[in-house]
């Protein structure tokens, strides 16, 4: 297809966003990244040149109200997502924004009817629906072999986190909200499988890890949550603790650990184990599911990690746009994640249950 003939992409942070610059180094993406801004320009010249992109600023004022621009991809610190996702809606621009989507439930009502008002596609980068073990074991469950939830657990387990601090001041200055931050990752996860939840309890504590973190504001948290359907589930988001054994992506406790516990056999991290039909005289199944890690052939080219996913979702976000479709994951199903959040933090400092609000 022509290049002018493209959607046309502007890319707003270049850590976590220098993924969607991959984008242009395929021919098969019917758009194209015409704009990016950063505010190192050492950054933004290194990617601008490397990647060939026509524009660059580091003002992200600049790259948003454009002709030639018809989506724009906000990987900035959380934070700032909600004033960039808002002038790019009121720009008439559609959005894809890393998680996590915003940082209060006041944020995630105003996003949705922003969407609303001006009937713009919006995507939330949960990269976890994106990651092909992940995809697998939801395939699994889908299919029925797991039979009926008992319980679910996930977990976002970030050790060493001060490898994360050095690169930005911001993640300790600001602070990042660990909750928002980390626990829409498994609570995204969740969701994915069981919908709305309905109550959440939680509790917080502090952590001396890295004396640059506040030492009065939580980074560990055990969250308890009842979905709708009465299904119970747990979440172990921890970020103030060092790296389990083996590192992140081993059995022992990965960062992204996901099990689901069914009446016919178990999703547990990596692996199932099932009979057929939970039969007591069946044989048992046993499934292996590949690793974050594994390499994964996009368009004739090795990618894996985030980039993968990045690549995944923006290919998602096209489809949507020229076959008018619903993002997976959209702006009601962010907001549902955001709003779980709020009561999480509602939980911490009451010491009570709280009922999620979902009637976006
Ligand atoms: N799994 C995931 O999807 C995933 C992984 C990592 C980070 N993230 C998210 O991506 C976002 C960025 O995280 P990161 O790890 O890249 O952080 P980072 O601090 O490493 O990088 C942020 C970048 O944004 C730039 N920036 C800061 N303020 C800006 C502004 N006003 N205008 C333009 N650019 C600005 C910085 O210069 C830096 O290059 C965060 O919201 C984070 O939660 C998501």
């Amino acid at each position: 297809m022509a290049q002018e003939k493209k959607l046309g992409i502007s890319v707003i942070g270049l850590f976590m966003g220098r993924n969607m610059l991959y984008v242009n180094r395929h021919d098969s993406f019917r758009c194209t990244v015409r704009t990016i801004c950063d505010t190192i320009p050492e950054r933004l010249k290194q990617n601008k040149d490397e990647f060939k992109i026509p524009f660059a600023s580091t003002n992200w004022e600049d790259v948003v109200d454009r002709d030639d621009i018809d989506i724009v991809g906000i990987f900035t610190p959380d934070h700032l997502h909600f004033p960039m996702i808002k002038k790019a809606l009121e720009a008439g621009k559609h959005v894809i924004c890393t998680k996590p989507m915003v940082i209060s439930i006041e944020e995630a009502k105003e996003t949705v009817a922003l969407v609303r008002k001006y009937k713009r596609k919006f995507l939330v980068g949960q990269t976890r629906r994106y990651v092909r073990h992940h995809q697998e074991a939801k395939d699994l469950y889908d299919s029925g072999k797991i039979g009926k939830p008992l319980f679910a657990e996930a977990n976002y387990v970030h050790g060493d986190i001060w490898n994360v601090l050095d690169r930005g001041a911001w993640r300790y200055e600001v602070p990042q909200d660990i909750i928002y931050g980390g626990a829409c990752h498994p609570i995204d996860h969740l969701r994915w499988y069981f919908g709305d939840i309905d109550e959440v309890f939680a509790y917080g504590a502090t952590s001396p890890v890295d004396l640059r973190y506040p030492q009065d504001k939580e980074m560990n948290f055990l969250i308890s949550l009842k979905f709708k359907s009465g299904l119970m589930a747990r979440v172990l988001l921890a970020t103030g603790i060092h790296t389990p054994p083996g590192g992140h992506h081993t059995d022992i406790l990965p960062m992204e650990g996901f099990s689901v516990f069914g009446t016919y056999g178990n999703i547990v991290n990596y692996h199932a184990v099932y009979r057929e039909e939970g039969r007591h005289d069946a044989p048992r199944q046993e499934v292996n599911f590949s690793r974050t890690e594994a390499v994964e052939d996009f368009d004739g080219k090795e990618y894996s990690g985030h980039l993968m996913s990045v690549l995944k979702y923006v290919m998602e976000m096209e489809e949507c746009i020229l076959q008018d479709k619903q993002p997976l994951i959209n702006e009601v199903e962010g907001a549902k994640v955001i709003s779980a959040c709020s009561a999480c933090w509602e939980s911490v400092k009451t010491g009570k249950a709280i009922k999620v609000f979902n009637e976006f």
